[in-house]
């Protein structure tokens, strides 16, 4: 009986003891959320990333029963002169990103946790600076240092006006047309040439003194389909590619410097000669004979053979040179010889393009690095221009500058870059992913790669 009274009391005992605890926890601080309690508290654990001239991320832990939180950015410690719309934002997650801020700024951010519609006070406010802007690219026009051989541009007849055009005569005096003076574009119907876009594309070089760079009479990419299915013989074929080539170049005689008259001849690895219309129907002279056309044309007009991967494919650069070799012992005209150099960051070696050139310089042929980019992002591994990368990037357009500023005066002849803003690139579309091949950004900023071209002209 004794024994039951004692484990009656006992019970009793810790009964009072919860009653106790619970009671003495309903306090005035906690909050009841339906049946669970929650203290009215900022989140800790604030933390910020990211750092960057104009942003920064921020994150903090979860305050437990919190609704939302509310976050405050501001120029002052007492968070009295806010950051529009970061005044006691919103936010039902643990992290915002703060955007659009002003460069080399100390910021504060505080938050406050939101319990049952009731704020908790703010957090001790974090301090961040946002990153200072880097010292812009020096400014120096390319022609004004490439004293010994010419600076050229990609162009297209829509480039000619407003920003386009105030980058090309400051820094440019030759001038390739990407695309408009191609086949397909100035004879795209059979007995009607259309030279319109050519004629604006050569009266502004004029009119700005500036060289232009013929690209390209003959190139398989860019032939017209009435070429690619004459109906005609190949007696008549020939014809029809005399008269174009005579008729293009008679009439920019003396305003157009010189032409890429045959464009990419040969087959990758093997060296053959490419497989296109003009080898079947006119033979394996084909070249030699638009050669021969383009003199007959215009008597000074300097004549180039141009390809890709020259510096590479050791095989096909070796079949072009054979190539040339066999024209310069038979006297077919020709006087000097394109390499493209769409290349990347990762290579071809200084020393590899060193070698080739000298193989053209040597056979006292002009040599024209004629369609100059540079790509950042080959293995497409990064999303946007990284400080790293922009770095290697101007490392190879210094090297190749330095090869082509460091061959004979006599060879030399243009360094052309293909495009002008990264997003104008043509290789975005060839490789369908982002790229930023170019010397200036889409804002028309002058990128680190101009002062790698400047560096390898020093
Ligand atoms: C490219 C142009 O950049 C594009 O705008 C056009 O659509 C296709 O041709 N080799 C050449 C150049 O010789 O003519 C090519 O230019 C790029 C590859």
């Amino acid at each position: 009986m004794t024994n039951c009274i004692n484990h009656f009391s006992t019970f009793i005992y810790s009964l009072l003891i919860v009653i106790f605890v619970l009671s003495c926890n309903s306090g005035e601080e906690p909050m009841t959320g339906g049946e669970m309690m929650f203290d009215l508290v900022p989140p800790s654990g604030i933390e910020i990333s990211a750092v960057s001239e104009t942003s920064f991320r921020v994150e903090w832990n979860r305050v437990e029963g919190a609704e939302y939180y509310e976050v405050t950015v501001a120029r002052d410690m007492q968070l009295d002169d806010g950051v529009v719309p970061y005044i006691d934002l919103r936010e039902n997650g643990l992290g915002i990103n703060v955007i659009n801020l002003q460069s080399s700024t100390t910021y504060y951010v505080s938050i406050r946790s939101v319990i049952n519609g009731e704020e908790s006070s703010l957090s001790n406010p974090a301090e961040v600076t946002t990153l200072s802007e880097p010292d812009p690219e020096p400014d120096t026009a390319l022609k004004d240092v490439a004293t010994t051989f010419a600076m050229g541009m990609a162009v297209r007849s829509s480039w000619l006006t407003g920003q386009h055009d105030a980058v090309l005569r400051r820094e440019y005096n030759s001038l390739t047309a990407e695309f408009e003076m191609k086949m397909n574009i100035m004879y795209p119907s059979e007995g009607r040439f259309d030279f319109s876009r050519v004629d604006a594309i050569v009266d502004y070089a004029e009119a700005n003194d500036m060289h232009v760079h013929g690209h390209a009479l003959i190139w398989h990419a860019a032939t017209p389909d009435w070429v690619e299915n004459f109906s005609g013989t190949d007696e008549e074929f020939e014809e029809m590619v005399e008269d174009y080539i005579k008729t293009t170049v008679s009439r920019y005689q003396g305003r157009v410097r010189s032409w890429d008259v045959v464009n990419e001849a040969f087959d990758d690895g093997s060296g053959n000669l490419r497989n296109t219309v003009f080898l079947r129907r006119m033979g394996s002279d084909y070249i030699e004979k638009c050669y021969r056309w383009t003199r007959e044309a215009d008597p000074d007009v300097l004549i180039f053979y141009n390809d890709y991967n020259m510096v590479i494919d050791d095989t096909k650069r070796g079949a072009a040179v054979a190539m040339i070799d066999d024209f310069i012992a038979r006297d077919v005209p020709v006087d000097g010889f394109g390499f493209q150099m769409h290349i990347s960051y990762q290579g071809p070696s200084k020393s590899k393009i060193a070698s080739t050139a000298k193989e053209i310089t040597d056979r006292g042929l002009l040599l024209h690095f004629s369609e100059l980019d540079i790509r950042a992002n080959p293995n497409n591994n990064i999303s946007s221009l990284s400080e790293e990368r922009a770095e290697l990037q101007k490392a190879k357009y210094k090297e190749v500058t330095e090869v082509y500023n460091s061959i004979p005066d006599q060879s030399k002849f243009a360094l052309t870059i293909w495009g002008m803003r990264d997003n104008e690139s043509w290789l975005l579309d060839f490789w369908g992913h982002i790229d930023w091949p170019l010397l200036y950004d889409e804002q028309f900023n002058i990128k680190k790669a101009h002062t790698g071209i400047l560096e390898g002209l020093e």
